[in-house]
């Protein structure tokens, strides 16, 4: 996948090609990550921030916000209730708060981790170095810091420094890593100002950063925040919508390109479609639900969009809802920490050759059968034959009278109906053979 291809993938509004989208990124994510969708315990510990950007309702800035750092007890009782609620993983998430002291979290990390089986994820901002080694140390597994925009003009229009130094949230992201950390990191969708360029940039840099784990959420605007208060900046056919079709697009374009993250149903997505929204995602290349279980009093103040509080409810309540809804999906909960290094990897006993197959998505062949039917049936047929395919789309060949086409590793096949895909198959395995034999 190029990004020509995302590009054409962002930009296509017919709903039978993105059908064809769809289906690709529900594949990826059963072949890779399978049906289990895990479900991480999100406690919002804090909602003050020293920064200041244009996006987010808790900003510095916004003095029309009352604020909360939650108590190490209550903390600990969020912990609890993850447990009892069955998931692997509890989420620790703040603004960028220095009030957090870094020895008092680490304490907090070491106890949490003494006392239950969970995963620990932090969502704490741009922290030192220090603070973060401190923190692997004590016990935390995972780090997500979004970098919200691959665009740097854009990012530090919208993300101002703090201070003297300067936010370079890809190399925090890089020290993350080294330091032992799953890496996760995500961008919003629609920010005034994105275009597409800028967000198919966004994707392959979610490949190039080799993400454990990827958040995608539409951008939704807060009036007290400068985002939500300035004309348009680009005319509307080149800025990038905030909406869910748009982001399940570079959703399921973060799944097809990096096929084992694990990646949220986030809840910006179930706040914008109330109805649909997580279903969508959830059928549409994500793994994961962080249901919250701040407590309603400090979740009613972690107003980073609006309405994001009116989905106050107990936090047994919403579990029980959420189960209901991926279990009305034929998917199950996943069981465990669910993190993406310590998955099990299943040993085949001989590992399948792999097969590279394109299939040409112009609307010409599109039309002439190369269609989600057809791919399922080349899949089923190569895998017969004892290989794994690796079936990806590409663009028009600009021979669209010869079509449908199918390239079968370097070879490009015309005229292929879907009834021959079998003997083509075996006239391109002979074909192999006697090139390599002779
Ligand atoms: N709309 C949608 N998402 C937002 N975030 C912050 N402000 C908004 C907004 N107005 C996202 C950012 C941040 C994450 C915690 O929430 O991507 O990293």
């Amino acid at each position: 996948m190029d990004r020509k291809e995302i590009l054409h993938w962002l930009r296509c509004n017919d709903p039978q090609e993105l059908q064809l989208l769809w289906d690709w990124a529900d594949r990826t994510r059963r072949e890779h990550v399978g049906e289990a969708v895990h479900l991480r315990g999100l406690v919002e510990i804090s909602n003050f921030c020293a920064r200041s950007c244009h996006y987010c309702g808790l900003r510095a800035a916004n003095h029309q916000v009352s604020r909360y750092r939650m108590e190490a007890e209550e903390i600990l009782q969020c912990a609890a209730q993850a447990m009892q609620l069955g998931y692997g993983t509890l989420v620790l998430q703040s603004g960028e708060d220095e009030g957090i002291e870094a020895e008092w979290l680490a304490g907090l990390i070491r106890q949490i981790k003494a006392t239950t089986s969970l995963a620990l994820t932090l969502s704490l901002g741009e922290r030192s170095e220090s603070d973060l080694q401190l923190w692997h140390e004590a016990g935390a597994d995972r780090y997500l810091l979004r970098f919200e925009t691959s665009d740097t003009a854009l990012y530090r229009a919208i993300h101002p420094d703090r201070g003297t130094k300067v936010s370079d949230r890809l190399a925090i992201l890089r020290r993350l890593r080294q330091l032992g950390y799953e890496t996760g990191s995500g961008v919003m969708v629609g920010i005034p100002g994105q275009g597409y360029e800028t967000l198919a940039d966004d994707i392959l840099l979610f490949r190039e950063l080799d993400l454990d784990m990827i958040g995608i959420g539409p951008f939704i605007v807060h009036p007290e925040t400068p985002l939500g208060q300035m004309p348009p900046p680009l005319p509307s056919s080149a800025q990038v919508e905030p909406s869910i079709e748009m982001t399940c697009k570079t959703l399921a374009l973060a799944r097809i390109i990096r096929p084992d993250a694990n990646i949220p149903a986030t809840t910006a997505v179930a706040v914008m479609d109330a109805g649909q929204g997580r279903e969508r995602a959830l059928t549409r290349g994500a793994n994961v639900i962080m249901p919250n279980l701040t407590p309603p009093r400090f979740r009613e103040l972690y107003t980073i969009y609006p309405g994001k509080a009116d989905r106050v409810e107990a936090a047994d309540q919403s579990d029980r809802q959420i189960r209901d809804q991926i279990a009305a999906l034929g998917r199950h909960v996943g069981t465990g920490q669910g993190g993406r290094r310590g998955r099990a990897q299943k040993k085949p006993t001989k590992t399948p050759t792999t097969l590279r197959i394109a299939v040409c998505m112009g609307s010409s062949c599109y039309s002439r059968g190369n269609n989600g039917k057809a791919i399922e049936n080349l899949r089923h047929c190569a895998e017969s034959a004892g290989f794994a395919p690796e079936i990806s789309g590409h663009l028009c060949e600009d021979q669209c009278t010869q079509g449908p086409h199918i390239t079968i590793e370097d070879t490009l096949y015309s005229n292929v109906q879907p009834s021959c895909f079998p003997e083509l198959l075996k006239h391109h395995l002979a074909t192999a053979k006697e090139a390599h034999d002779g």
